[in-house]
């Protein structure tokens, strides 16, 4: 028996990356997951696979909303929530970026960023008090540490561990709120339309991650997939019962060693 057998699960970011690797660590685990994609590309492999999708903007609240009435239509109810959608900025300088652009990259990055997950909180709210569920963000180190972004990737990746820890004390003892947060991964992980990253990949570009392998105590990037069992944990009831408010650094070492 998997160790999320039954367990109904909704999985922001699921298209790729970090979030697809979730998504089949979830079902390899028993669990139903509704899949939350950008693109319609990344629907029929998901469902393949076995996931519902749910085709949506995650700064918009009817995407999370859409995504909660998946779980609770198909299964009866929601166990976790995993906000894990998220934009980089490629360490773009403030002084790199008009006014103009700054404001409206602050937008698309928190939007997806921060918004994502709390609306996905707020709309999940009422099932996860039900099940006595929980909500996972997808952090970053740059929920603790400069020079894992720039100023509006590392804000927002700060921001969100706030909202990890005050959820956590608001919505307690009902629904337990954490993190992951991951060091360098080979995903292409891509940045906002307004400073035209929008289609750029992280891991397009040896050099930069052979840089970010060098920062790693561990002396590599890592697979997406090896963040994916602390996913698991988080979730699980039994094996996370008195978790909450924390952020498990799944690093590599490098917020300890910079
Ligand atoms: N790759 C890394 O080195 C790294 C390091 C630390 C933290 N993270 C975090 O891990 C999470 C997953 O990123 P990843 O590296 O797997 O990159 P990724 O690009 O493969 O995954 C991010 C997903 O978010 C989706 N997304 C972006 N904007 C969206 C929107 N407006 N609405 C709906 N979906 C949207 C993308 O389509 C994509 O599938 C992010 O929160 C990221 O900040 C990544």
């Amino acid at each position: 028996m998997g160790r999320l057998a039954g367990y109904r699960t909704v999985v922001t970011g699921a298209g790729s990356g970090i979030g697809r690797a979730i998504v089949r660590r979830y079902l390899a685990e028993g669990a139903h997951v509704a899949a939350v994609v950008r693109s319609q590309d990344d629907v029929a492999a998901l469902n393949a696979e076995g996931a519902l999708t749910v085709l949506g903007d995650v700064s918009l609240y009817e995407t999370a909303e859409s995504a909660v009435a998946t779980a609770v239509e198909q299964w009866g109810g929601l166990d976790a929530y995993v906000a894990n959608a998220g934009l980089w900025d490629f360490h773009k300088r403030i002084e790199k970026q008009s006014p103009a652009q700054l404001h409206a990259a602050y937008r698309e990055v928190f939007g997806v960023n921060l918004l994502g997950a709390l609306y996905g909180a707020r709309a999940a709210l009422g099932a996860l008090r039900q099940s006595r569920g929980s909500v996972i963000v997808s952090g970053s180190n740059a929920c603790f540490r400069a020079g894992g972004g720039g100023a509006l990737y590392t804000a927002s990746k700060f921001a969100l561990r706030g909202l990890v820890l005050q959820l956590a004390r608001e919505l307690a003892p009902d629904v337990r709120v954490n993190g992951v947060a991951p060091g360098a991964t080979d995903t292409g992980i891509s940045g906002p339309a307004a400073l035209g990253q929008r289609g750029h990949a992280m891991n397009a570009d040896p050099a930069r991650m052979a840089v970010m392998a060098d920062h790693m105590l561990l002396g590599r990037v890592s697979a997406p997939e090896e963040h994916a069992s602390l996913y698991v944990l988080l979730a699980s009831r039994e094996e996370s019962s008195y978790v909450t408010g924390a952020m498990l650094l799944s690093d590599g070492g490098l917020t300890i060693s910079t």
